[in-house]
């Protein structure tokens, strides 16, 4: 209903948005910009809430990030060493003069994997980033 929405600005880089734009354009041709986000956030925090924050996870966080950031390459190993019990096993990728791809497989509480996630995923430097995880499924 209309009366439910709430209007706020949103500023983003113009690629950013080309990028929604085609996002938009390939869900179907009435999807608009507003439409489009509300399926993107609904997405991600649908995608969030379905594991409760003590239930047992494993997935990935998978990003690229430049490692020539100073420091960034220390903290995302700190991070990482601090949640040993967490982290099964990492690849490394050096993709680029510029760029390092890291896939980070973990398995642990859904609460912490995501705190470290988010912790790792918000450093300045990480250009892309991604945690797919599902819930580790008993055995009956
Ligand atoms: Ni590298």
């Amino acid at each position: 209903m209309a009366s439910d929405l709430v209007r706020f600005s949103v500023a983003m880089p113009q690629g950013l948005l080309d990028e929604l734009d085609a996002y938009a354009k390939r869900r179907g041709v009435r999807l608009n910009r507003s439409e489009a986000l509300r399926d993107l956030v609904r997405e991600y925090l649908v995608e969030e809430a379905t594991v409760a924050p003590d239930e047992e996870v494993a997935g990935s966080i998978t990003m690229v990030y430049d490692h020539h950031t100073p420091g960034l390459a220390a903290r995302l190993d700190k991070i990482q060493h601090r949640h040993a019990s967490e982290v099964i096993s990492v690849m490394h990728v050096h993709l680029d003069h510029d760029s390092c791809l890291e896939i980070v497989a973990v398995r642990g509480q859904s609460r912490i994997v995501h705190n470290m996630a988010d912790c790792m995923l918000g450093l300045k430097g990480v250009r892309h980033g991604k945690l797919t995880c599902v819930a580790v499924c008993q055995a009956d």
